[in-house]
């Protein structure tokens, strides 16, 4: 995995043990839950000896992880305006730094040459029945295709790079749900989102019917993306992934009432599709600051 990556993950670990070199405990793989932070204890004269060794951990981080544990009570919650003002304002002050990522590390340099056929990297930092926490790295040029996210709140904050994001909502919200179980049917969705973000940048939120529930990322340069999935997706749930083809509203004029002709670029039809092959994210180890479970933000010394 290391490889498909040229190179990323090395420096990327090479920082982190910078970073996070006195920090106790172990990192999960990807998906495999919640991350268990077991303290060691060291001989008295070894902490004495290294009496500075203070795990670092980035309060913006904590303070996030905190916050999401409050605001999602359980898998049906859709936040509050207040929690999701609490939530974005969070995250729009988090640096790449907050989860071990800096803007000079190899993965992210102009000239580093995008191999072929290089995917997606994704690294679930936590997970929860409630919500998760996740990062996703595009390659120059990457794209996560057109996919919804049913019945979630999701939090994304571009925190390097630059991308295009292109999202719908379902105009009929009833018939877009029975047409989630009827693979290629076309359902008419208003673009909610067709533009260029640049990092930093502010939050967006998407609610499970509006916000752009459906959304598309097309890395313009190399791009780190934090996500907040709440509930996270779970297929025994009812909340797996669905993929979309995206057709112009004029390319089936006649199918729907005609009071959306006037707003052609505003519209379109989307088509269920398989999961494309280009799709698939190759999982990586997170190896970032630590989320402690059971630690209160006053107790982050950072
Ligand atoms: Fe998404």
């Amino acid at each position: 995995m290391k490889e498909d990556i040229g190179g990323f993950s090395e420096e990327m670990e090479g920082d982190l043990v910078e970073q996070g070199g006195d920090r106790v405990g172990h990192v999960n793989k990807v998906g495999h839950g919640k991350r268990v932070i077991v303290k060691k204890r060291k001989p008295y004269h070894h902490r004495r000896a290294h009496k500075k060794a203070v795990p670092k951990v980035p309060k913006a981080l904590q303070e996030l992880f905190v916050s999401c544990r409050e605001t999602f009570k359980g898998p049906d919650t859709v936040p509050s305006p207040q929690d999701v003002q609490k939530l974005c304002h969070i995250l729009d002050n988090m640096k790449p730094e907050d989860v071990g990522l800096r803007s000079d590390l190899q993965f992210f340099k102009p000239e580093n040459v995008v191999k072929e056929n290089q995917r997606v990297t994704c690294t679930t930092m936590y997970k929860c029945d409630n919500f998760s926490l996740c990062l996703f790295f595009l390659p120059a040029k990457g794209v996560i295709p057109l996919h919804n996210h049913p019945g979630m709140t999701v939090f994304s904050r571009l925190l390097l790079g630059q991308m295009h994001i292109k999202s719908y909502d379902w105009v009929d919200h009833e018939a877009s749900h029975h047409s989630l179980h009827q693979p290629s049917q076309l359902r008419l969705a208003r673009l909610k989102a067709n533009n260029v973000f640049t990092a930093p940048c502010d939050t967006s939120v998407l609610y499970p019917k509006s916000g752009g529930n459906m959304h598309e990322f097309t890395a313009i340069t190399p791009c780190a993306v934090l996500d907040v999935l709440g509930p996270p997706y779970s297929r025994e749930d009812g909340r797996d992934c669905s993929y979309y083809k995206d057709h112009p509203y004029a390319s089936f004029p006649n199918g729907e009432s005609g009071n959306v002709q006037e707003e052609n670029d505003s519209y379109g039809w989307l088509e269920e599709i398989e999961m494309p092959e280009n799709s698939r994210m190759d999982p990586m180890e997170y190896l970032g600051p630590p989320i402690v479970e059971n630690c209160t933000i006053d107790k982050i010394t950072i």
